[in-house]
């Protein structure tokens, strides 16, 4: 494929800028939907467009389905990993399978597992939310947001939450996000130089603080399990996994999950959850007052009353659900893909692309694609309402967040549910207000997630 010329040894690194989607997106306009980068020694393609998205990530789901071998994800990426594992074949879409089963077995609506624990940190977080207005007046919500995810992934996990007063729990939990956002807040040049590596940098060592923090936490959890396991009452996903081990021929001829697996599932299954999303909901809700005001009248006229809000009332509260679709649409604050790699040998419209090459897919830009978007830049949950205000569920579709495809996001349900949940059980019983002199800047920090800058917020309980 057609791209820029570049340097010698760093490649095309120093043109990515602080912000590669958007550089991406400039590169678009001159070679195309389908362009070649270096990236240090590394080649790399770059592909955007929905169409071409779609070849990568649909068109025969193996292909593309592998992933590069990369510094900053070689802590996580031994061969027993779902979402970093270079190795891609039967026992990996088997190993998917276990992780989606035990996922689903929890989370599933009927199950109601998943729904009282939101319910209960929503009501938590509406309650903190108040504790630390009354103390401070204005506050910053990110800390005890991260502290409801986890929570809400840790109850998933390991059936239990822990207080946001738990010293051990809460050290954890924020080491872990910030190390993994320190660890993917640029595109790392210890993955493509690998000379790199050796330099002690934090960068380069970022991502190997948050893989010990996270796996020790992990393990010990996954431990205590095995020596409290019952085969007769499955509390949470960790039992679930334990359970299909012991179901020694799975489906008939599966190999067995071995201990080790169980936990780097555990792992995968709770790095995922903790995500940022809802950082940006507040940021978007203060931002917005007068959207605001449009929930709150939703979940009035909908008839929640002072009732807790539930996965069910998604179907009926369609502003909402605009809402948060457009949140995921003009932040799209995962930008790219993880990485990928090729299989085998392909042609991309037209392209040979070698067997063993990365591949960046840039969602950020399908999600601001002005062909698919009018006014993309602007937000505007209309955009997915009809005239009589309902849903209109083909253009969701066209928002492009999860991924899609054999790597799909595990997550989608988990992380719709849960975000529905928080927001409306916080805009059921508060009014979010900026501070006065706070300029609320949408401009992202990058990273694989990308997180909004430092903001505050002050709440009213509603009258
Ligand atoms: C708004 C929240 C979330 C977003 C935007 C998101 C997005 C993504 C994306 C873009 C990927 C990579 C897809 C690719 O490589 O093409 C991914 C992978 C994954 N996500 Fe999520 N995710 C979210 C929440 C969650 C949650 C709550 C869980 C689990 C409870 C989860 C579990 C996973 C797993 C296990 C993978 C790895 C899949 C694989 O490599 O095959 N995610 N997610």
């Amino acid at each position: 494929p057609p791209g820029p010329w570049s340097l010698p040894i760093v490649g095309n690194l120093l043109q990515l800028g602080e912000y590669p989607h958007l550089s991406f997106i400039q590169m678009r306009k001159k070679y195309g939907d389908v362009s070649l980068l270096k990236l240090g020694m590394v080649p790399v393609v770059v592909v955007n467009g929905l169409e071409m998205a779609k070849q990568v990530l649909l068109r025969d789901e193996e292909s593309f389905a592998g992933r590069p071998k990369m510094h900053t994800f070689s802590f996580f990426a031994d061969e027993k990993r779902l979402t970093f594992s270079v190795e891609y074949g039967e026992s990996w879409k088997l190993h998917k399978k276990i992780a989606s089963k035990a996922l689903r077995s929890f989370s599933k609506s009927e199950a109601k597992l998943l729904e009282e624990h939101v319910c209960a940190e929503a009501s938590a977080l509406v309650k903190r939310f108040l504790e630390l207005s009354s103390a401070k007046g204005a506050f910053e919500p990110t800390s005890i947001t991260t502290c409801i995810v986890a929570n809400v992934v840790c109850a998933l996990c390991f059936g239990k939450r822990y207080e946001y007063n738990d010293e051990e729990f809460l050290i954890s939990m924020l080491r872990i996000n910030t190390d993994f956002l320190k660890a993917t807040s640029i595109i790392n040049p210890a993955d493509f130089m690998p000379w790199f590596r050796y330099l002690p940098i934090p960068i380069v060592k970022a991502a190997q603080g948050f893989y010990e923090v996270l796996n020790n936490f992990i393990a010990q959890r996954v431990e205590e399990h095995y020596t409290t396991y019952d085969k007769n009452h499955l509390r949470d996903i960790t039992d679930a996994l334990i359970s299909l081990r012991n179901d020694k021929r799975l489906g008939g001829k599966a190999p067995v999950l071995s201990n080790d697996k169980i936990i780097t599932t555990v792992n995968d299954i709770f790095g995922a959850g903790s995500f940022n999303m809802l950082f940006w909901i507040f940021l978007y809700l203060v931002k917005n007052p007068d959207i605001q005001t449009k929930i709150q009248e939703e979940i009035e006229d909908e008839k929640i009353g002072l009732r807790s809000p539930r996965f069910d009332d998604r179907k009926d509260l369609h502003y909402t659900e605009a809402f948060i679709s457009e949140v995921l649409r003009h932040t799209s604050f995962i930008p790219l893909t993880i990485p990928y790699r090729a299989t085998k040998e392909t042609f991309l419209s037209g392209y040979l692309i070698p067997k063993d090459t990365c591949i960046f897919v840039n969602m950020y830009q399908v999600n601001h694609d002005e062909t698919l978007w009018e006014n993309a830049d602007l937000f505007r949950p209309e955009r997915f309402l009809n005239e009589n205000g309902e849903l209109n569920k083909g253009l969701i579709e066209k928002v492009l967040v999860f991924g899609m495809g054999i790597r799909k996001c595990l997550g989608e349900d988990v992380a719709w549910n849960e975000i529905f949940i928080i927001l409306t059980n916080i805009l059921q019983q508060l009014r979010l207000q900026k501070c006065l002199e706070d300029q609320l800047d949408l401009t992202p920090k990058y990273g694989l997630s990308m997180k909004p800058k430092p903001y505050q917020i002050q709440v009213a309980l509603r009258t």
